[in-house]
């Protein structure tokens, strides 16, 4: 499926990249958080 929102391929490949990373902290930080909230005394 092409998706057209108004980003050239290109500029939207590297937008793509951004936000895969970002998910990926953003999970690893969520784990972690939920990791210390079960571990408080
Ligand atoms: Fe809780």
């Amino acid at each position: 499926m092409k998706s057209n929102i108004g980003i050239e391929e290109k500029n939207r490949k590297a937008v793509v990249e951004h936000l895969k990373t970002l998910l990926a902290n953003e999970f690893v930080l969520n784990l972690k958080t939920r990791n210390a909230h079960w571990n408080v005394i």
